[in-house]
């Protein structure tokens, strides 16, 4: 007999009140705390159901079923309950884990790579989660969802929801929002609403709108987001043929994307799939760093909210709302929680790309971290470690504009000598 998928219920992360359903708002009813889905029908699994775990969902992998092909529900035994009419998917998940070779050889870390979620169908990690979370809207009758976006999440929201024949509402900073992000919203057709704030104001109005509408909120304060966004420790432990890396690096803004990490390799390791957990760190802009200042000066007992500024506008975030389940993914992991400049992001965004690896400034946030856990003995030589690059290169392209060691030249005449003396030239500085 194949393992069942579970039931679950609802945790608050700081009171540890347990409820079958959440309102709207997915708070706590006693203490308006964020909430976590729990399945307290694996403490009880027999000891088969994690065995046989690895072996089902490797069997899947070569199934053309959508509930298999996709990179989240192919992990559905460890995840909420639904009836297989009601999965929404284009897939998501199934993203490549590739070594980096430059950045390997200067860090001195021979097993460095780079986990590109970029690569999910619309180009960032968001997919995972917003496949589960509108799963659950659509099982429970919704016909609107919503969200507050810095600009992928509402990209893959637009998306989903179209797959869905539902209805979107998304919110968004104005002119703060990559350009291709917004494309990809309108083109999705979603109804979308710029609003004169930053992502902080934007999740505020949300909150009101979510209590006079009907639309179901699919920003990552909704426990089910994480569930979706879990499934990449799977896949990725599955990748790397259940070996833990000693080092997994995430970049931070509202710090679900890591609250989620953390939440699928503690399952792992509390099912006994998994021996011990990789270190997790969280990287922040320096200009948007709560997380930091948090863990800095008060050690993420009380949320120290910032003004946010940051060119990486995916996370250009002041106030997250999951800095509580981040800290303890910290503090569970022993992860390190660092702040990265400007110019750092820019530096190690234009290095990754001069690997071939395109990637959003949020995500090479990743590898500027990385340098300065190297630098602080935090990371070592032998260690493993993966970088978690959360969204596409595409989505961003103005920002190149800024890169260092650019080779854009012309226009020129078109004229074969003219071309053929630029080239000796370029020929004869290298
Ligand atoms: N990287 C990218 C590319 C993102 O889009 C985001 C968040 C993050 C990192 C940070 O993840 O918020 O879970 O800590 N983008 C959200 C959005 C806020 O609206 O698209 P987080």
């Amino acid at each position: 007999m194949p393992p069942q998928t579970a039931t679950h219920v609802l945790r608050c992360v700081y009171c540890g009140k347990v409820q079958e359903t959440a309102d709207r708002m997915f708070r706590c009813t006693q203490c308006s705390e964020l909430l976590e889905a729990v399945y307290p029908e694996w403490a009880s699994a027999p000891p088969e159901f994690a065995l046989r775990l690895k072996e089902i969902w490797r069997e899947r992998r070569g199934s053309s079923l959508p509930e298999n092909a996709s990179g989240v529900w192919r992990f559905r035994e460890l995840l909420p309950r639904v009836e297989r009419q009601h999965i929404v998917t284009m897939c998501e998940g199934n993203t490549p884990l590739v070594p980096l070779k430059k950045a390997a050889r200067e860090l001195h870390l021979p097993n460095l790579l780079v986990k590109h979620q970029g690569m999910n169908p619309t180009g960032s990690f968001k997919d995972t989660g917003i496949s589960a979370a509108i799963t659950m809207a659509k099982a429970e009758g919704f016909s609107w969802v919503c969200c507050a976006s810095t600009g992928n999440t509402s990209a893959s929201v637009a998306a989903y929801a179209a797959r869905a024949e539902m209805k979107s509402i998304v919110l968004l900073p104005a002119g703060q929002v990559a350009a291709g992000k917004l494309a990809q919203a309108l083109e999705y057709g979603a109804n979308v609403l710029q609003l004169r704030t930053d992502f902080d104001g934007c999740l505020r109005v949300l909150h009101e709108v979510v209590r006079k509408f009907s639309a179901y909120l699919l920003n990552s304060l909704n426990p089910y987001r994480l569930e979706g966004q879990k499934t990449v420790a799977f896949e990725l432990m599955e990748q790397l043929d259940w070996q833990v890396p000693e080092h997994v690096i995430v970049p931070g803004g509202n710090l679900g994307n890591s609250s989620a990490l953390g939440k699928g390799f503690m399952e792992l390791r509390d099912l006994g799939l998994i021996q011990s957990l990789p270190k997790i760190s969280i990287i922040q802009a320096a200009g948007a760093n709560p997380l930091v200042r948090t863990m800095r000066e008060n050690g993420g007992t009380e949320l120290i909210r910032v003004t946010p500024e940051t060119r990486a506008t995916a996370i250009r975030i002041g106030n997250p709302a999951s800095w509580r389940k981040a800290v303890n993914v910290l503090k569970s992991s022993g992860g390190a929680c660092e702040e990265v400049s400007e110019k750092e992001i820019a530096q190690a965004k234009a290095e990754l790309g001069a690997e071939g690896i395109g990637c959003e400034p949020a995500s090479a946030a990743t590898l500027a971290g990385l340098k300065k856990l190297v630098a602080a003995g935090f990371v070592k030589s032998a260690d493993k470690v993966v970088l978690v690059l959360t969204g596409h290169m595409l989505k961003d392209v103005d920002y190149m504009k800024q890169l260092p060691g650019q080779s854009l030249l012309g226009p020129m005449e078109a004229d074969g000598d003219a071309v053929i003396r630029t080239l000796e030239q370029i020929y004869a500085r290298h």
